[in-house]
């Protein structure tokens, strides 16, 4: 297949949803713009349109997908046994990046869940990826539009590098707003589980609905956390180069990247910076990139991914990251997918 490019600048929007609706409508696959990153979509009940998916991206079958929806009436298609705490969390932060597990209706096809008896649902705020849902008139299943193991798409560009001519066709809708996926909450548990941190923090789905656990294990929760999100055992983020980051306190972590670009043997090892915006003013390196300040995650949650893009672009063997910033609100997930994407964790 050769892949399309559909473009939302210069054409008729309506125009370009009835274009990528006839396609997931004929079992095809449309990567499209979410406010999160961009997914890989297809109908999320057409079990030979998701096999696609899986085969697109080089994706383990056993870690299923999140299935999107333009309306919450939509969700009781999918889900039975909606607890009240899942609704409430749907009132508060839909259109949003939260993502919900809930136990699944036999309509779900295995190949979307991964043979689980739960689905995973979440309601897009981005119009397009909206549009495309109520077009095609299908609840579209959507993992991150990457080749497996690679950092997820903010921009259609990074759908492309990855996926050209494997998938029908990419909708550009320029770039995201936060950067990281969404948080992924199982709410068929007593006491709901966080299984992956993300734009939504574990202080606002609190102030909502009361006490939540950490059911992800990165290496901060190690030896706490039991893994329950299957995708969360397998190495993603993973950049070519391998990642060193270094946490810790802003002066101390900057100083000890600059020991470690000096003891490196020149000319042996290419390294890349990635750093904030307060440690990019104390450096100068050949290839550093500055992600934004420490005090604001969200600004280095949307410029993490293309960083890491970059980075591997100029072939850098190893990226030092400044782990200096901010862990409060987005930062948690920040640090959580760097943490995944590093080989090795300096504390200083
Ligand atoms: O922001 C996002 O969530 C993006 C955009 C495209 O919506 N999507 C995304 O999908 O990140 P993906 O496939 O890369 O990650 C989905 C995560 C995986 O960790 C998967 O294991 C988990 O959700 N998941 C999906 N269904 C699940 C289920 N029934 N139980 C537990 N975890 C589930
Ligand atoms: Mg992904």
């Amino acid at each position: 297949t050769r892949t399309r490019v559909l473009d939302t600048a210069e054409s008729d929007i309506q125009e370009t949803l009835n274009e990528a609706a006839a396609i997931i409508n004929r079992g095809g696959l449309v990567a499209f713009p979410t406010e999160t990153v961009y997914g890989l979509g297809a109908d999320a009940l057409d079990a030979k349109a998701v096999r696609a998916i899986f085969e697109a991206k080089g994706r383990p079958a056993d870690n299923p997908l999140i299935v999107h929806v333009a309306s919450k009436e939509q969700c009781s298609a999918l889900a039975r046994n909606i607890p009240g705490k899942a609704f409430a969390l749907m009132d508060e932060f839909w259109p949003g990046p939260l993502t919900l597990i809930l136990d699944r209706t036999e309509i779900v096809p295995d190949v979307t869940t991964g043979g689980l008896d739960t689905v995973a649902l979440r309601m897009p705020d981005n119009e397009i990826a909206l549009g495309l849902i109520m077009v095609s008139g299908k609840p579209l299943a959507a993992p991150s539009a990457n080749l497996s193991g690679k950092p997820s798409p903010t921009n259609a560009r990074h759908v492309i590098e990855d996926l050209a001519d494997r998938i029908d066709a990419v909708i550009d809708g320029g770039n995201v707003k936060v950067g990281l996926e969404s948080t992924v909450i199982d709410m068929t548990l007593e006491v709901p589980a966080i299984l992956r941190p993300g734009g939504i923090s574990r202080e606002d789905i609190e102030r909502v609905i009361g006490a939540v656990v950490i059911g992800y294990e990165d290496k901060v929760h190690s030896g706490s956390a039991v893994v329950r999100s299957p995708g969360m055992k397998y190495t993603h983020y993973a950049p070519d180069a391998a990642v060193t980051l270094i946490e810790g306190e802003h002066e101390m972590v900057i100083s000890r990247i600059q020991e470690l670009l000096e003891d490196s043997p020149s000319g042996q090892l290419r390294i890349g910076l990635l750093l904030t915006d307060e440690g990019n003013k104390m450096i100068s390196h050949a290839d550093q990139l500055a992600l934004g300040s420490k005090d604001s995650p969200g600004e280095i949650a949307l410029n993490l991914f293309s960083g890491l893009r970059y980075l591997d672009s100029k072939g850098v063997d190893l990226i030092l990251v400044d782990g200096s910033f901010s862990h409060l609100g987005i930062g948690a997930a920040v640090s959580n997918r760097i943490r995944k994407a590093a080989s090795t964790i300096i504390k200083v």
